[in-house]
């Protein structure tokens, strides 16, 4: 029997072969600019926090920079090649707000912008969806000198100069992602310090959270006010959080992991109202004083979809009774008000960034958002994992990582079984990367990149994937 109706469980059928996903359902994969692009100094770039952080000695292991990265700005034509072999129906890319306003404010930087014409143009020329995300933490650094993410004026700035990139591309992009995770903008960039600006101020990482999300609320006015056609959202880390026992103290534990994980972030964005346990668990660090009347209403903007990115669960307990008295959380952490929350493991096979691999935590993930929240159109916007690569006869095998992406593709299968509007999923990542605070020691990519000399290598992944996507089906264990 064939079934016309839009509903997402329609056309998946558990065929006694294979696992059948909705027909258009959007493969991609993804990347971000000052991952992959290099070419940092031209064309008028200016300088990103990630530049001035990446070049501060100890920042980045290896003092590894994004200088040069996958040399991606040169050589993004063979990239797009690539991904069409690969049979990809969308990608996701970043585009560098350092290049389209080289001070983070003011004029047009022509070249930059030209820049996206050229890939997002050579995109479409192999039948490629573009999908856009405006911010993915490469923040002008003039902008962090005026104060950064912890002062309000930035959101202004990031509406700004989304308008200017939407007008430029809208008439060819479909897909708009205003930011990649504000949680690691606002609590590694501000909290821990982990990642750039590398401040390690609680009340900042607060503040950089709102406006953050200020920012995000303004962009999709001024993008949605220009062409109500196209498609808005952002994109948002999350996590499936468990107690490690059933406590009550390690039940605390999981809500207030939970709530900053997770909450801290869907509760303004899609109910207007930031959640009041966690407003209180912040009480010692911030009177939130910074939010203005109407800032919540701008931050929950109608959103077309919703993009999530997950990687793994967080298992967490109260503090144990062997914990110091003398709190070791006087640390810089990126849990402000939760410092003393415990992380612990539970022997679970894990990828080189030791995350526990945890593909059920997706479906958790998944039905959890479409439940509690006003539904959407959901996305996966980034899933994958690192695992050591070699070259050996000029391939790489790498079944670890295709054994990630087929158990968390099942979990996808299963999420848009009971129903819920999963539309898309894009592997992270396309190719090997500027993997943050890691530098280049962590490979994510589905193609093998050998920074000596540039050249790409489809991993045995990238090959599964492009079998999946043509054949629209995961094969039946
Ligand atoms: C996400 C980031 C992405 C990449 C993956 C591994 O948090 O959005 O850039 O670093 O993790």
């Amino acid at each position: 029997m064939t079934n016309t109706t839009n509903s997402p469980t329609a056309d998946v059928r558990n065929d006694s072969d294979q696992l059948r996903f909705p027909d258009g359902f959007l493969w991609g994969a993804a990347t971000a600019a000052y991952q992959i692009e290099g070419a940092a100094n031209e064309d008028g770039r200016g300088p990103s926090i990630w530049d001035t952080f990446s070049h501060t000695p100890g920042r980045v292991v290896e003092g590894h920079t994004g200088d040069v990265a996958c040399d991606h700005y040169h050589r993004f034509r063979e990239d797009v090649r690539l991904m069409a072999e690969l049979g990809l129906k969308a990608y996701r890319f970043s585009i560098a707000w350092p290049r389209i306003q080289p001070t983070g404010s003011g004029p047009v930087n022509q070249a930059g912008l030209d820049f996206y014409q050229r890939l997002v143009d050579e995109l479409l020329t192999y039948g490629i969806e573009p999908w856009v995300t405006l911010y993915h933490w490469d923040l002008p650094q003039p902008l962090e000198d005026a104060g950064g993410w912890p002062a309000r004026d930035t959101a202004a700035r990031f509406a700004e100069y989304a308008r200017i990139v939407h007008e430029a591309l809208s008439d060819r992009v479909q897909y708009w992602t205003t930011l990649n995770e504000p949680w690691c903008s606002a609590f590694l960039g501000y909290g821990s310090g982990a990642h750039a600006p590398g401040r390690q101020e609680s009340v900042a990482a607060v503040r950089a959270a709102h406006h953050l999300m200020l920012g995000h609320g303004l962009a999709v006015q001024a993008m949605r006010a220009h062409r109500p056609d196209r498609q808005y959202g952002v994109t948002l880390n999350l996590y499936a959080v468990s107690p490690q026992t059933d406590s009550a103290g390690d039940a605390d534990a999981a809500r207030r992991i939970d709530g900053l994980a997770n909450r801290f972030f869907l509760d303004p964005i899609l109910k207007g109202a930031y959640p009041e346990d966690v407003v209180e668990d912040l009480r010692g660090v911030t009177d939130f004083g910074h939010v203005h009347d109407g800032d919540l209403e701008i931050i929950s903007s109608p959103l077309s979809m919703l993009g999530i990115n997950y990687y793994s669960r967080y298992v967490v307990a109260a503090p144990s009774d062997e914990q110091p008295a003398e709190p070791y959380w006087r640390a810089p952490s990126c849990w402000p008000g939760s410092e003393h929350i415990r992380f612990v493991t539970r022997g679970l096979p894990v990828t080189d960034m030791n995350w526990e691999i945890d593909a059920p935590g997706l479906v958790e993930v998944l039905q959890r958002v479409h439940r509690e929240y006003p539904p959407l159109p959901l996305y996966i916007t980034e899933n994958g994992a690192a695992f050591v690569d070699e070259v050996v006869d000029g391939e790489v095998d790498d079944p670890d990582r295709v054994a990630y992406l087929d158990a968390h593709l099942r979990a996808c299968h299963e999420v848009i079984r009971s129903g819920v509007p999963l539309r898309g999923y894009f592997a992270w990542s396309l190719m090997d990367n500027f993997e943050w605070a890691w530098g280049y020691t962590k490979r994510f990519g589905m193609v093998y990149v050998d920074y000596e000399n540039q050249k790409r290598i489809p991993k045995s992944s990238a090959k599964w994937y492009a079998e999946v996507i043509r054949r629209n089906a995961l094969t039946a264990q």
